[in-house]
């Protein structure tokens, strides 16, 4: 099988996952819309991670930040200063290059000897110049100084600069931690790899504040865990996930040590997730930024410190892009293209089908509608042969196939189809919603 990303991309549409953003115009670069399919996958693996964080781990509490914060936060965060990509332009032909693409040690090419990739002339590609990727705004009526801010690059400093309130009324003693889903905006040079590096995305933060010298051993729990996650939760291929550490001149102006989970995409392995030790750098620079005090009294050991903060930090859009990539499955043998979630993933988790649509079969599969929909979500399919249902429902991720013909109606009795073996076995309507609810 040639699992390429242009076929992925294509069933997306195709199937209601994702949609280029402002399509009837166009699209618009590097921001995709999530589709009905799309949605609910989303939702099933952010649900995954904010009930593995925040409910699992006793010490992990929530939090929704605004997007727009205070603008001497990025001063402080260095984000300012240091969020920049190295950025170079073709004369010739205008295309745009991140130069750490040619090379990580961009500074040494002589940019006179190097051909353009798009227009193949030499000579014609500017030396580097530093491009900050926050996206600046105002706020107010009036663009005037005073007013500029931006839209958070990442969700983390909403947690910094919320940590002592938070710590304060949900009583947290060290370590603990604060979780945090929603947007963050980079106005990336090179956008690539469909859902993969975008200007808009969601990110899944998690910021673990710990005592000074607990960190290495706290970092490494971490990364086991949230391996095990990708594993567990999410069940991708052991053999298509892999930690790669961050060199010293890829590690970001904050972190102490960082660790990337890579997956292995069509386009090759890339980074999914970042663990990173940002010692106390954070706190700090807000403590310095802001004037107030933010070290932390651990009372019991009469003892004041500036936690130092372990991050686990993942792009949901990424993770999604990785259950689509590693569920994507072209079955030769039976001619038909099936996503192969993970039950618990699955948009939806059952196609109700009459066998046809008159004898009363169509009002008894409503009845099983009925049953099944307030516990998870279901779709109503009458239309076409029940092949061409079943084979749309693959393409869908759909693990079950309920039918109901014309033996329902005398024994309440349905058939369940299996989507990846496509077994069929007869069970009765009363078994049905047990039976599914034990997979998902
Ligand atoms: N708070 C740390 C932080 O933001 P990062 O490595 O820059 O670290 C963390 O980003 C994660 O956010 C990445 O592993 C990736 O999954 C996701 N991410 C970053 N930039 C992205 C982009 N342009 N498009 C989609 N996801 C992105």
């Amino acid at each position: 099988m040639n699992k390429t990303i242009e076929k992925i991309v294509s069933l997306c549409k195709r199937r209601g996952f994702i949609f280029q953003s402002s399509d009837i115009y166009g699209g618009f670069s590097a921001v995709y819309d999530y589709g009905p399919l799309g949605i609910e996958l989303k939702n099933n693996i952010s649900q995954l991670w904010w009930k593995d964080m925040t409910q699992v781990h006793e010490n992990i509490v929530g939090l929704d930040s605004g997007i727009l914060m205070h603008p001497k936060i990025w001063e402080a965060s260095g984000h300012v200063g240091a969020f920049n990509d190295p950025l170079v332009d073709c004369k010739q032909c205008k295309s745009r290059y991140r130069a750490d693409d040619f090379s990580e040690d961009y500074s040494s090419i002589d940019w006179e000897e190097i051909q353009c990739p798009k227009c193949g002339t030499t000579g014609n590609l500017t030396s580097p110049r530093q491009f900050n990727l926050m996206f600046k705004t105002h706020v107010g009526p009036v663009e005037e100084t005073g007013t500029e801010t931006f839209l958070r690059p990442e969700t983390a400093q909403g947690i910094y600069v919320n940590y002592q309130l938070v710590q304060g009324a949900m009583r947290m003693k060290v370590p603990f931690g604060i979780a945090q889903i929603g947007k963050a905006f980079r106005n990336e040079i090179i956008a690539r790899n469909f859902i993969f590096r975008t200007r808009e995305f969601e990110q899944m933060e998690m910021q673990y504040f710990v005592k000074p010298g607990t960190d290495d051993d706290i970092m490494n729990d971490w990364k086991e865990k949230r391996l095990h996650f990708y594993l567990d939760k999410l069940s991708i291929d052991k053999n298509k996930l892999r930690y790669a550490e961050h060199g010293d001149n890829e590690l970001a102006h904050y972190a102490k040590e960082a660790w990337d989970i890579e997956y292995d995409f069509p386009f090759g392995w890339s980074e999914i997730e970042g663990i990173h030790n940002r010692t106390d750098y954070d706190l700090t620079r807000h403590e310095e930024f802001s004037g107030k005090n933010l070290t932390y009294f651990d009372q019991p050991n009469n003892d004041r410190f500036l936690p130092y903060i372990i991050e686990t930090s993942a792009g949901l859009n990424r993770m999604l892009l990785t259950v689509l990539a590693d569920a994507y499955w072209e079955d030769e043998e039976n001619n038909r293209i099936v996503m192969k979630f993970h039950p618990r993933l699955a948009p939806i988790k059952a196609v109700v089908c009459p066998l046809v649509k008159k004898d009363g079969l169509p009002e008894k599969a409503r009845e099983i509608m009925d049953i099944l929909k307030p516990h998870f979500k279901v779709i109503y399919d009458q239309q076409g042969s029940i092949g061409k249902r079943y084979y749309r429902q693959d393409e869908a991720g759909t693990p079950f196939g309920i039918t109901v013909d014309h033996q329902s109606l005398e024994d309440n009795t349905i058939t369940l189809r299996d989507r990846d073996s496509m077994k069929q076995e007869r069970i009765s309507i009363e078994q049905l919603l047990k039976s599914i609810n034990n997979s998902i």
